[in-house]
């Protein structure tokens, strides 16, 4: 049976006669998502209901429209653009192509075109679930205060930016998640709301219950009022994470720190699971224990992936021993900076994502190279006493 086309309508309301035509016209059913005036939001709304097709109703100020339909052509390549007019001139034909229009529809609407249109869009839309499944990665720490939350953001942040496609960060402090102030965002929908919508959740609403800091960076976010965590079950966060993981590249998980069976689940969910830890022996002892665990739970060990956060070179312990202790190699370490780190959270700016200078930044780009097998665009050499020229641009810049 195949799946009805998300549909966002821009320019002006559709009067009933029409509505009913476009829904009933074409084989494949059409889901309008909303229909919104031509303003300066609509393309905050597009990123958030990420419609397969937005149908703009040429209408006022033509260049405003097409103006409108470049946007949504450069910044939601997955989105088809239909330009309506009742205007069928050549010129404005022309010209909707030209914009980044993939068809054109006149107006009346005709119903044998609507149902050629999206014929044409259902048969060229690449289905989340048909496409390639994106990587889950969770950061998990038994011990607090490892920096589980700032490695989840900033990994996430780092992961998206290197490979230059969407990654989401899970927060499943589902008491007090803190990931909206690491992210910098204000989080309306949350985890509750794939509760409260569980029977009818599909990957368009999934969608629209993360909140985006950038089309490339979005947040499922713990729930936003006291109370509402303990309707959270093992089958709501498995189908979040399927769900987000067939329409983001990388879904990283901040998990709780407790081993309850939420944990458990995304864990069992993650294709790398990130054991952090920092270089104290109450940290240490505890990963010791949790690789104990995973070894219980039946998790290979090539999947398990030792990173030694807030790391600083100290004759009381060389990395060495802590392979030995460990009997694990450390994959990666993430340099100490409590200033860089707690300015970038006091802003709410995850800290690969600044102008900052910091040897973490480089870290970050280090582990998310050897996670993803992406090699960093320009020069790897970090940053010394005396950053080098050309680091901010490398990795502050915002493209
Ligand atoms: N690489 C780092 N360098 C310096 N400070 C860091 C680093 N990573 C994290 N921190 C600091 O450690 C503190 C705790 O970080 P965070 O909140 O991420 O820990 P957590 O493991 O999530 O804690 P909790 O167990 O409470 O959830 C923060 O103040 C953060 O700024
Ligand atoms: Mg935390």
């Amino acid at each position: 049976m195949s799946k009805a086309i998300s549909v966002v309508v821009i320019g002006r309301s559709l009067s009933q006669q029409e509505r009913t035509r476009l829904r009933s016209a074409s084989q494949t059913p059409l889901a309008i998502l909303a229909e919104l005036p031509n303003a300066p939001q609509v393309l905050d709304e597009l990123n958030r209901l990420r419609p397969q097709a937005a149908l703009v109703l040429l209408n006022g100020e033509l260049n405003h429209s097409f103006q409108l339909v470049e946007r949504i052509h450069q910044e939601l390549p997955d989105t088809a653009v239909v330009c309506s007019s009742e205007d069928n001139s050549p010129e404005v034909i022309l010209q909707s192509f030209r914009s980044g229009a993939t068809e054109f529809l006149r107006q009346p609407l005709v119903e044998s075109e609507i149902a050629s249109v999206f014929s044409k869009i259902e048969q060229s839309v690449i289905r989340p679930e048909e496409s390639h499944l994106g990587r889950v990665v969770a950061v998990y720490a038994s011990k607090g205060g490892c920096g589980t939350t700032f490695v989840t953001a900033n990994l996430a942040a780092s992961l998206a930016r290197l490979s230059r496609k969407r990654a989401c960060v899970i927060d499943l402090n589902l008491q007090a998640g803190d990931q909206p102030l690491y992210l910098g965002l204000e989080p309306i929908y949350s985890i509750h709301d794939v509760v409260r919508n569980y029977d009818r959740l599909d990957d368009q609403l999934m969608a629209s219950y993360l909140t985006q800091r950038s089309k490339y960076l979005g947040l499922l976010a713990a729930p936003t009022e006291i109370g509402k965590d303990e309707d959270v079950r093992v089958e709501h966060v498995t189908r979040a994470i399927a769900l987000l993981r067939a329409q983001t590249e990388y879904v990283v998980i901040d998990p709780p720190r407790m081993l309850n069976e939420i944990t458990i689940s995304a864990l069992d969910a993650a294709d790398d699971l990130i054991l952090l830890l920092t270089l104290d022996i109450p940290a240490i002892r505890s990963a010791r224990r949790t690789l104990d665990i995973f070894t219980r739970l039946g998790y290979d060990r090539s999947r398990i992936k030792v990173v030694v956060n807030r790391y600083t070179k100290t004759p009381e312990f060389d990395l060495k021993q802590v392979e030995k202790v460990l009997e694990t190699q450390v994959f990666a370490t993430i340099a100490n900076d409590y200033q860089a780190a707690i300015a970038s959270i006091n802003v709410g700016e995850p800290l690969v994502l600044s102008k900052n200078q910091s040897r973490v930044i480089h870290d970050f780009s280090v582990l998310s190279s050897k996670l993803t097998g992406i090699k960093p665009q320009t020069e790897t050499s970090a940053p010394t006493s005396k950053p080098q020229r050309g680091w901010t641009s490398i990795f502050g810049s915002k493209r």
